[in-house]
């Protein structure tokens, strides 16, 4: 997979490197263009993580959180959305890069209303099967999937099996 580095105008903090999957970059640009123009602040605070990376943010979340509590927020190496390149946390310049209370943010609103225009849906919503809410977590899916979702009201976890294998 090829990875293009987010311009550090859309990063918070902007000295953190962040990558992200090659054909996704120009999706999240325009995403967060728009937001601007709407004079909304959304900023990136992660997105590609390799193997060795989540292996290591997952051990220190474990040995902070207990592992039990970590697991309720944190995927293990192998099985994390980030691994794929095509998934972002967001949070803003306001909170100095918190992603708790993000779903109390303008930022949030805005991408309710707006992200499924870029392709970018929310992996896990309130009370979804898998992980704590995670505002913040939102992924890649194409345009075309990203308005179904939001037209039959349902998350991506929501699909069959079947259909998601169809979309990929
Ligand atoms: N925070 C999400 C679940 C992840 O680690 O991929």
């Amino acid at each position: 997979v090829a990875f293009s580095e987010i311009e550090r105008k859309y990063r918070y903090p902007e000295d953190r490197v962040v990558n992200i999957h090659k054909r996704v970059n120009p999706f999240l640009e325009d995403l967060l263009d728009a937001a601007k123009k709407a004079k909304v602040d959304i900023r990136v605070a992660s997105g590609f993580r390799s193997f060795t990376e989540q292996s290591s943010l997952k051990s220190q979340y474990s040995v902070t959180y207990g592992a039990g509590s970590a697991n309720a927020f944190s995927a293990d190496q192998g099985y994390s959305e980030h691994q794929l390149g095509t998934t972002v946390d967001f949070t803003t310049i306001a909170s100095l890069g918190a992603l708790d209370g993000f779903n109390n943010t303008p930022a949030y609103t805005w991408l309710l209303a707006n992200a499924y225009k870029y392709g970018f849906v929310l992996s896990y919503p309130e009370n979804n099967a898998y992980y704590v809410f995670e505002p913040w977590h939102w992924r890649f899916v194409g345009k075309d999937l990203a308005e179904d979702l939001r037209k039959e009201k349902i998350g991506f976890y929501d699909m069959d099996q079947r259909d998601i294998d169809k979309s990929l």
